[in-house]
């Protein structure tokens, strides 16, 4: 007799393993999460995103983009595509993951309306599990870039704590680098007492690397001094306005001219970012999920 209940326990336990599992999927993935933030707006965040990624993907990395503004959708627009739908339909379940995904013609994948995962908060536990479910198909992906709104919103910290590395976008104007100050310190109060995170500073719309270099000093410096933290200065894009004409073209600057000052910037700063392993410090998607969560 307490051989079988014996055995029963450990079929109960093995049960109680493999329902587990879906909910580990996020911990095991292996795709880097980098989310792209800033203090000010209007900084680059969403050029640098776009660009990183075809990067990436030209070194054979699949790569998708999830496009986390708040405000109107720019990634799209960027790249002249029309999303139909987001992952707020996802999440209604009136589509797939797959479905949602915007294939653009440079190898990246795209998913719109990513803002709205906060809504997922307002979900029945069921509702959740399946979107939880939906959501780690992503995990494909070898690299998932976060674009965000600017600031420091509670939606955007959520894909902070998500992230493997945090970049922080920068220009050499004051106003950027206080803002970019501030934004570093409410991340460090925030979330860094309970989390390590992998914070990264990316100087845009430079004149020169030594200018660049001065400023990534200043707020490197600043965030040792008065915050005992460290953030990785990884390099700096030429103000080009090979930018501004792609924006207004709407493809990609990498894609115009590969060899332009800027795209080459970014190809360093993706070589940079190669060279240095993810040491998976952020919590992933089931992290983002849980924060909102408390949240309510
Ligand atoms: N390296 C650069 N050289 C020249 N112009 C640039 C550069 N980077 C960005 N810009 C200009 O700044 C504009 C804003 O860039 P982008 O939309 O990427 O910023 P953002 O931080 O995503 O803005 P938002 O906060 O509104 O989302 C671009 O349309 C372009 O005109
Ligand atoms: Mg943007």
């Amino acid at each position: 007799m307490e051989d079988q209940a014996e055995k029963l326990r450990e079929i109960m336990r093995k049960r109680g393993e493999t329902q587990e599992k879906p909910q580990k999927t996020w911990d095991k993935k292996k795709s880097r999460i980098i989310t792209v933030t800033s203090g000010k707006g209007g900084v680059g965040k969403t050029n640098v995103s776009i660009n990183m990624a075809i990067v990436y993907a030209r070194l054979g990395k699949k790569v998708v983009v999830m496009d986390a503004d708040l405000g109107l959708a720019n990634v799209n627009i960027m790249l002249d595509l029309a999303p139909k739908h987001t992952l707020v339909n996802v999440m209604r379940r009136e589509k797939t993951m797959k479905e949602i995904l915007m294939e653009s013609e440079y190898g990246i994948s795209i998913v719109g309306g990513v803002s709205g995962i906060s809504k997922v908060a307002d979900l029945t536990d069921e509702e959740r599990k399946h979107f939880i479910q939906e959501l780690s198909t992503l995990s494909y992906a070898d690299i998932i870039i976060v674009d965000t709104s600017a600031g420091v919103s509670k939606n955007v910290l959520d894909f902070i704590a998500a992230a493997d590395d945090v970049i922080i976008v920068t220009t050499p104007e004051p106003t950027a680098l206080t803002d970019a100050y501030a934004l570093t310190k409410i991340i460090h109060s925030e979330l860094m007492e309970h989390m390590e995170l992998d914070l990264k500073l990316v100087v845009n719309r430079t004149k020169n690397a030594e200018e660049a270099k001065k400023i990534a000093e200043r707020i490197t410096g600043i965030a040792t001094q008065f915050m005992n933290i460290k953030i990785e200065y990884l390099g700096f894009i030429y103000d080009d306005p090979i930018v501004s004409h792609a924006v207004m073209y709407q493809k990609p600057f990498t894609v115009i001219d590969p060899r332009s000052k800027a795209a080459t910037c970014v190809q360093h700063i993706v070589e940079r970012m190669e060279r240095m392993t993810p040491r998976h410090t952020g919590g992933g998607f089931s992290m983002l999920i849980k924060r909102i969560f408390n949240r309510t």
